[in-house]
């Protein structure tokens, strides 16, 4: 059976595309992986430049994602909804619309540290070492769920 994962962040601009991207390479083409924003500053436009390079340099090729906003129907649709930093999860959490749409909400980096709600640093403000910062972060930690969601 196929797993359906959802990445999050505030703009799904610079990290949960990172995030989609690392993840769906790492991972059989029959399980889906996406990713949306609590905001919608950025809806319809392509990932940040920065995130598009930083993932071309390992590889990953995020250029074709589109920015959208988490929507009520992404608690349906998908199995995990993995969020970046306590701002994310607060923002999902207030749209979930029962406890089993709750319990599919996670803080990405409790897969490597749990209970610990490690963030997943914002990098829109900084420079590209950010960047770089975030993808392997984001790389160690998709290892882990790739390896969970497949076995
Ligand atoms: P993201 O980063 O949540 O990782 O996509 C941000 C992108 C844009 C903004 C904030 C964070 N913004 O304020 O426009």
């Amino acid at each position: 059976m196929s797993v359906k994962v959802l990445m999050v962040c505030l703009g799904n601009i610079c990290r949960s595309p990172l995030a989609e991207g690392i993840l769906q390479a790492k991972l059989p083409n029959n399980y889906i992986v996406d990713s949306a924003g609590t905001a919608n500053y950025h809806v319809g436009t392509a990932p940040d430049k920065r995130s598009v390079v930083t993932a071309r340099k390992f590889g990953v090729d995020i250029s074709q994602q589109k920015c959208r906003q988490i929507t009520k129907s992404d608690f349906e649709n998908f199995d995990h909804i993995y969020v970046m930093d306590t701002s994310n999860y607060k923002n999902v959490l207030a749209i979930a619309p029962n406890e089993a749409a709750k319990q599919k909400v996670k803080v990405i980096l409790n897969e490597l540290h749990p209970d610990k709600n490690l963030e997943v640093p914002d990098p829109y403000y900084g420079d590209m070492q950010g960047f770089e910062h975030v993808y392997k972060l984001l790389d160690e930690v998709c290892e882990v769920i790739a390896a969970k969601i497949k076995s």
